[in-house]
């Protein structure tokens, strides 16, 4: 089925532009054009779009406008903004309702491959009922200004350290949880950190930004969880999954990129469970007693129960934002039982870690041992590997609580 996607641009160039550069599209999109927010608003009347890509400044109602009414009106469309330099404001404006930014003028391939994966990351979530439920969250989770800025710095090139630095340090409360993270021990640093450039030297622009993206969701979950969930017990347990899979990367040589995917997965494999908790309270608590009771998986009872898991609503999330797919398809599958066809790749060490944070720290009477996967295990070469990694896993000294 082709998917519909609409345009809202007031200059008639910039559309006919558009429509120009997409034109190999034809086949896979119906393509919508609209001059205004108010005439695009009224096509979706008539027309259910599956994204909607605006421009920020517009004469009557603007970008920011016009997306926040779609994210009322039409939750579960996909929203990307597009805006020129000098739109700084207008950005501000409109981070709640923005998916993902794009810059202007933008290149065809980036604008084609971000806008398939972000329609493809609707997907994961088979269950229609779910979808509409999480599409709706008003305060669904918006990506952090320092991330977006970091990101825009990164699509014009190679960012200097210095550069991704200062966005960091332009906000205070980021800046000092950043470098108490960084310091903590869960990144085992020979030496401390005293300032975010330095912070993005040793670790690298990636890394930073996905611990700034992770700090910044968990915290945005602290007020909407039940009392009985424990935040902090997650987010230590996702620093510990992360730090195993940084561990796993290094023990076997894997290339920057790929070990960097890894450790984002392992980061943020688990923050689906924030959304589900968060918007889905009474199911949770169905599935939280049946876990304790039976001592069953998670995942597998959020199956039975919700027809999905948070491993689908995590990669939900992570691919309307843009994430890597490989950082994606590693968060969908982290409790997939079948193994990767490439081999140990950002998806295979994300299930060993999570797996390995069980077995050697979170393993007592309320968790079963986990039990891991006989087809996994022969796809990285059997058992005895993991035995390996556990063995670097435990000599790493990674405390439980991190600090
Ligand atoms: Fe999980
Ligand atoms: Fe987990």
């Amino acid at each position: 089925m082709k998917r519909n996607i609409l345009f809202v641009d007031d200059e008639p160039n910039i559309l006919q532009g558009l429509r120009r550069m997409l034109r190999p599209m034809r086949d896979k999109w119906d393509m919508h054009f609209a001059a205004s927010g108010e005439e695009a608003l009224e096509l979706m009347t008539r027309v259910s779009m599956d994204a909607v890509v605006s421009d920020m400044r517009m004469p009557g109602m603007d970008g920011p406008e016009f997306l926040r009414r779609v994210m009322r009106d039409h939750p579960d469309a996909v929203r990307f903004a597009l805006s020129g330099y000098s739109d700084k404001q207008l950005v501000e404006r409109s981070i709640a309702p923005t998916h993902q930014y794009l810059t202007k003028p933008c290149d065809e391939k980036k604008l084609i491959q971000s806008l398939e994966d972000a329609m493809n990351a609707r997907a994961f979530i088979s269950n229609k009922a779910v979808l509409d439920k999480i599409a709706r969250i008003e305060h669904l989770p918006v990506l952090p200004r320092a991330y977006v800025r970091i990101t825009d710095e990164l699509s014009k090139g190679d960012p200097s350290p210095r550069a991704v630095g200062e966005i960091v340090a332009e906000d205070v409360g980021l800046t000092a949880n950043l470098l108490k993270l960084v310091n903590s021990a869960y990144f085992g640093l020979a030496r401390p950190i005293a300032a975010p450039q330095q912070a993005v030297i040793v670790l690298g622009v990636n890394v930073i930004r996905s611990v700034i993206l992770s700090l910044h969701v968990f915290k945005s979950f602290e007020t909407s969880l039940e009392q009985s969930f424990s935040l902090s017990k997650l987010w230590a347990h996702c620093m510990r999954t992360a730090s195993i899979a940084r561990g796993i990367a290094k023990f076997e040589g894997l290339a920057k990129e790929e070990a960097d995917n890894a450790y984002i997965a392992a980061l943020l494999h688990d923050v689906g469970k924030l959304l589900l908790n968060a918007q889905c309270q009474s199911e949770c608590k169905d599935i939280y007693a049946e876990v304790r009771e039976s001592n069953r998986l998670v995942a597998e009872v959020e199956a039975e129960v919700m027809g999905l898991t948070h491993a689908q609503v995590g990669a939900y999330l992570l691919g309307l934002w843009g994430l890597p797919p490989a950082v994606v398809n590693a968060v969908a599958r982290h409790h997939a039982e079948d193994p990767e066809p490439g081999g140990l790749c950002a998806a295979s060490v994300a299930y060993f870690a999570n797996m390995l944070d069980h077995d050697v720290f979170i393993f007592n009477t309320h968790y079963a041992r986990p039990q891991f996967s006989e087809e996994r295990l022969a796809g990285i070469g059997g058992p005895e590997v993991v035995a390996r990694w556990r063995e670097a896993v435990v000599a790493l000294g990674i405390s439980e609580e991190g600090a």
